[in-house]
C-alpha cells in the first residue's frame, strides 16, 4: 500500500493561484482583521495531497481551541498579567487576541504563550465587524458584564453549519438580573443589578458549551449564590472552570451538569496552561484509521476521547492507551458503524464530519445523525465528488454507503471540520486533491500541514504570491 512520493505534488507549487476574488463569505470566520496582503494569502493558500500513503510516526497535539478561547475571555476579569501556556497559533486564537486588544487588554503572544493583561480592559461594545468574524467573540459578554456592568454585542448570526442562536447565554444573563434589550442586531445589557440565581441552561439541543462559559465568567464577579443547572460538562467548561478557581473564583461541582458559584469581588491574574485538544488528537487518529497507518498522537487525553475511541474501534482500527499520549493502527476492512452525535459524553460533533470521511470507505452502511447541528452535513457534498455515496436526509440523518476507493479531486474547504473530513478523504483517495479555502482549516488545525508531512502525508501547502512576487 505504501507509495513513493510523485514529483507531481512538489510540481504544484508552480500552478496559479485562485484568484483574488475567492471571498469568504462565511460570516464564522473571515479573516477581515488582517491587512488586505495577509488577508489575501489566507484567502488563495491551498492544499495539495496526493492521497494513499499509510501515515506512521508520532505527532504532538496542540493546545485545545476550544478551551483558549473562553480561557483567554476570562483573563479580562482580571486586573493584572494573566500567562496562558499552550495556547494553539491558530486563526481563531488571533482573532480573540485582537478582540481583547479591542477591548483595551494588551495581549501579546510568544509562541505558544499568550500574556493578557486586564488592567485596561474598559471598552463595552463587540461590534457586528468582530463577532462576525468569529463567533466565540460572544465570550467576552459574561466579563463585560461582570467587570464593566454593561455590554453591547452584535448578534453573531448563523454560519456554514446551521443556525446557532445565543438565547441561552442571554436566558442565563437575565436570569442573573441583567437587563437585556435587542437593537438593530445588538444584544445591549445592563448588568449593574446582576446577582447570584438558580436557573438552567439546557436548550433543545441539550446543554450549551459556550452559554455554560459566558454565564459562568459573570457569575463569578457577581455577588450572591449562582446555581446553574444544565450546565455543559465537556472538558473545555471544566477548563475554564478550574482555571477561573485558581483566579480566586468559587466554583463547585465542576465537570458536572450542576454548577454552584459563590461571587467574589476580586480575581487575580494567573499562569495556567490549557488542555490538549480532544478533537485535533481524535482527527489524527481517524488519519492513520483511515489510510491504514500507525500513528501515537502524543499528548492526546483518553479520558476526554471515551467516545470517539469506541467508534474508531468499531471501525476495525486497533487503539491503545500508553502513557504519553493514544496509538492507532489502522486495519482493513474498515467496518461500518452508526454515530450520534450529542453533547460530552456523547460522540463529539466536532468529530463528525472526519468519521463520514472514514465511513466513506467502509464495508456496508454506515448511519450518522447529528444531534447537535441537524445540518452539518456541507462536507457531504464534496465527498460526494471524490466518489462517496452519501445520502443526507432530513433532521439530520444521513447514510453512508462504504465504497471502494475515493478519487483526488478539486475540493473546497467549507467550515473548520468539514474542511479536516477533505484532509483525511484525500489523503486516502487515490490521485491528487486540491484543497482551497484552506483558512477554514487555519481556525483550527495548527500546522497541520507539517504535523501530517512529517507522519509521510504527501501534502504541501500553496502559498499565494506576496505582493511583492505578483508585481
Ligand atoms: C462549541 C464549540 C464547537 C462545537 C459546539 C458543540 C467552541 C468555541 N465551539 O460551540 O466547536 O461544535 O460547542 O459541541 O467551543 N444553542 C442554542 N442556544 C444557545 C447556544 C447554543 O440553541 O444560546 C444550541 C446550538 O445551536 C447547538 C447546541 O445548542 O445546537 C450546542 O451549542 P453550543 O454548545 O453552545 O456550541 P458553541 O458553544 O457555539
Amino acid at each position: 500500500m505504501e507509495q513513493v512520493l510523485e514529483p507531481s505534488v512538489s510540481s504544484q507549487h508552480s500552478r496559479p493561484p485562485r484568484s483574488a476574488s475567492t471571498n469568504n463569505p462565511n460570516p464564522c470566520a473571515p479573516p477581515t482583521f488582517l491587512s488586505a496582503a495577509s488577508a489575501k494569502n489566507i484567502f488563495m493558500d491551498r492544499i495539495v495531497i496526493e492521497g494513499g500513503v499509510p501515515l506512521r510516526g508520532e505527532v504532538q497535539v496542540s493546545g485545545s481551541k476550544n478551551a483558549s478561547l473562553p480561557q483567554m475571555a476570562a483573563c479580562l476579569l482580571a486586573p493584572g498579567r494573566s500567562s496562558l501556556r499552550n495556547v494553539p497559533r491558530l486563526r481563531d486564537t488571533e482573532t480573540m487576541a485582537e478582540v481583547l486588544r479591542e477591548l483595551g487588554a494588551d495581549v501579546a503572544a510568544d509562541d505558544d504563550v499568550m500574556n493578557i493583561d486586564g488592567a485596561n480592559f474598559s471598552v463595552i461594545e463587540a461590534p457586528y465587524d468582530m463577532v462576525r468574524k468569529m463567533r466565540a467573540s460572544i465570550y467576552v459578554m459574561g466579563p463585560m458584564l461582570a467587570r464593566l456592568g454593561r455590554a453591547k454585542v452584535s448578534l453573531p448570526g448563523g454560519c456554514a453549519i446551521g443556525a446557532r442562536p445565543i438565547d441561552l447565554h442571554l436566558r442565563g444573563f437575565e436570569a442573573l438580573g441583567a437587563e437585556i434589550e435587542l437593537e438593530a442586531g445588538y444584544v445591549i445589557a445592563d448588568g449593574s443589578n446582576m446577582q447570584g440565581a438558580e436557573f438552567s441552561l439546557e436548550g433543545e439541543f441539550g446543554s450549551s458549551v459556550g452559554a455554560t462559559c459566558n454565564v459562568l465568567m459573570a457569575a463569578v464577579l457577581i455577588r450572591g449564590r449562582t446555581i446553574i443547572h444544565g450546565a455543559a460538562i465537556e472538558p473545555e467548561v471544566g477548563e475554564v472552570a478550574r482555571m477561573l478557581n485558581l483566579m480566586g473564583a468559587n466554583i463547585k461541582g465542576i465537570d458536572s451538569p450542576t454548577l454552584e458559584i459563590e461571587g467574589v469581588e476580586t480575581l487575580r491574574p494567573i499562569s495556567y496552561a490549557t488542555v490538549p485538544d480532544r478533537i485535533e488528537a481524535g482527527t489524527f487518529l481517524v488519519a492513520a484509521a483511515i489510510t491504514g497507518g500507525d500513528v501515537l498522537v502524543r499528548g492526546a487525553r483518553a479520558e476526554h476521547m471515551n467516545a470517539v475511541l469506541q467508534k474508531i474501534i468499531q471501525t476495525g482500527a486497533e487503539v491503545e492507551m500508553h502513557s504519553e499520549g493514544i496509538r492507532a493502527r489502522g486495519r482493513l476492512p474498515i467496518h461500518k458503524t452508526t454515530i450520534h452525535t450529542l453533547p460530552y459524553p456523547g460522540f463529539p460533533t466536532d468529530m463528525q464530519a472526519q468519521f463520514m470521511a472514514l465511513l466513506c470507505l467502509a464495508e456496508g452502511e454506515s448511519a450518522i445523525t447529528e444531534g447537535i447541528y441537524p445540518e452539518r452535513f456541507i462536507h457531504a457534498a464534496e465527498l460526494r465528488r471524490m466518489g462517496a455515496e452519501i445520502h443526507v436526509g432530513r433532521g439530520g440523518d444521513s447514510r453512508v454507503k462504504g465504497v471502494e476507493k475515493l478519487l483526488g479531486a478539486p475540493l473546497m474547504a467549507s467550515d473548520l471540520r468539514a474542511s479536516a473530513a477533505l484532509v483525511l478523504a484525500a489523503l486516502a483517495a487515490e490521485g491528487e486533491s486540491v484543497i482551497s479555502r484552506v483558512y477554514h482549516i487555519d481556525r483550527g488545525y495548527e500546522r497541520i500541514e507539517e504535523k501530517l508531512a512529517a507522519l509521510g502525508a504527501k501534502i504541501v501547502r500553496e502559498k499565494a504570491p506576496t505582493r511583492a512576487a505578483k508585481a
